[in-house]
């Protein structure tokens, strides 16, 4: 078993490179299976999540070669079976986008129920919606998903909910249907529009990504013979704003796009840190105790979930009593039990928390409960008086690359330990 030791009260000062979008490169991979050639992605982050998703796609056929620790090529002119590696698939969330993109290229395959960060229901009936309203049937049934389509006819497909993982998977289902397909209601996040442009780039038609409404124009063919760039990771990057804040750090964030951070920034000045926004770098310091604010998440533009975990390590600590609510999962206050062993006073009821802001938090072995709860108690480490030990690492590394040597270079104390 590995732990992460933190010797904490260090002020994070320097310089930190972020790498590409976990939720974006979970997408844009199984997307290469409607290709019907080799296609090479750079900036791919080197995260356990990217590594499952590799072996999956070589499970189906796809040759894979790693040209640098950031860069794969992808061969995918011999996909070969319809049934992907059920135990793998159900290691992770993003493995249900294999659906739609095998639809796309084969008609038929079976995954085992994708699994990922327990955050309470994680329900894919608008996956399936969307792929019944272009021809397929799919069956839920023994933990596994099978979905089957003689022909995908384009259609128009009207999202209940705001949801990234449908209108993802219902872009990729229809980029080789007959036909135009219209998803109204579409999520907007940043790793949409770049698994569109990425699409795109490939050979496809999509129109009106990064809105709520996605136009998907059926091509017959996605050819590849080209290179795509990851975008910047948006969570990896906020994680890091919000370092600087809660540690009164000064840190400059490249390789981001700063618009994505909108929402971030925004909170980090009313709880009085300072932010300089150079359009591919921001620069985030805070010289006093942060004052309180009250965060609602929302789908993208709003304040993103997977954030939230992050800015409650910042009120944990803020002058006076903030609240949280959280509007996408339900149960994703479990990290706010983590952070009260350490000192913080929270009081989390059902969608709302209550942080009273104390003067400091104290260390304690702490558990990782899902991949942002585990950066969460990174910062609150790196914080707080003494010694903090953080167990179940696997949930970190399923999605930020290098993390302990991200922050050590900032200047944090922290290692890690196998036992
Ligand atoms: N929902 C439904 N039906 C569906 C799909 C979703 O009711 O068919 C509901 C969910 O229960 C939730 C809401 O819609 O209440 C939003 O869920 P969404 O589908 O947007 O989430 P997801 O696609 O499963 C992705 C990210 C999550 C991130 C959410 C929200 C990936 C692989 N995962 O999940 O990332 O929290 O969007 O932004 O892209 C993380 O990176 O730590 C993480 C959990």
């Amino acid at each position: 078993m590995e732990k992460l030791v933190i010797t904490g009260q260090t002020p994070l000062k320097g310089e930190v490179t972020i790498s590409g979008a976990k939720n974006a490169a979970v997408a844009i991979l199984p997307a290469t299976l409607l290709i019907d050639g080799v296609c090479t992605i750079e900036n791919i982050p080197n995260i356990s999540d990217v590594k499952i998703s590799c072996e999956i796609l070589e499970k189906l056929g796809a040759k894979i070669t790693w040209n640098t620790p950031n860069e794969i090529t992808i061969d995918t002119r011999n996909i070969n079976t319809t049934v992907a590696p059920l135990d793998l698939t159900r290691k992770f969330r993003a493995s249900y986008y294999i659906v739609g993109a095998m639809l796309g290229r084969k008609g038929k395959i079976q995954v085992g129920m994708p699994g990922g960060c327990k955050l309470g229901a994680r329900p894919i009936d608008q996956h399936i919606k969307g792929f019944e309203a272009l021809g397929a049937t799919v069956e839920v049934e023994k933990g596994n998903i099978t979905a089957t389509a003689d022909k995908l006819v384009g259609n128009s497909v009207y999202m209940d909910v705001v949801s990234v993982g449908a209108t993802i998977n219902v872009m990729l289902s229809a980029v080789l249907a007959e036909g135009t397909t219209v998803i109204d209601n579409a999520a907007k996040e940043p790793h949409i529009v770049d698994v569109a442009n990425f699409l795109n780039t490939m050979g496809a038609d999509i129109r009106g990504a990064g809105t709520d409404i996605i136009k998907i124009n059926g091509v017959k063919k996605l050819s590849g013979n080209s290179t795509y760039s990851v975008v910047p990771d948006q969570i990896e990057a906020g994680t890091f704003m919000l370092a600087a804040v809660a540690s009164k750090g000064d840190i400059l964030i490249k390789n981001c796009i700063t618009k994505h951070l909108e929402s971030i920034t925004a909170k980090i000045i009313e709880v009085g840190g300072q932010v300089e926004d150079y359009g591919d770098s921001i620069r985030v310091w805070c010289d006093r105790r942060p004052g309180k604010a009250n965060i609602k998440t929302l789908p993208y533009p709003g304040f993103p979930t997977d954030l939230q975990p992050q800015m409650g390590v910042v009120l944990s600590i803020a002058e006076g009593t903030s609240i949280i609510n959280e509007s996408i999962w339900e149960s994703r206050f479990q990290y706010t039990e983590e952070l009260n062993k350490m000192g913080a006073k929270i009081t989390a009821q059902g969608k709302s928390a209550f942080f009273e802001g104390v003067d400091k938090l104290y260390s304690a072995p702490v558990y990782s409960t899902d991949l942002r709860a585990g950066a969460a108690l990174i910062i609150a480490g790196i914080i707080a008086e003494g010694e903090t030990e953080i167990y179940n690492l696997e949930h970190i590394d399923r999605g930020y690359e290098n993390i302990e040597e991200k922050f050590r270079n900032l200047g944090a104390k922290i290692k890690r330990i196998k036992e």
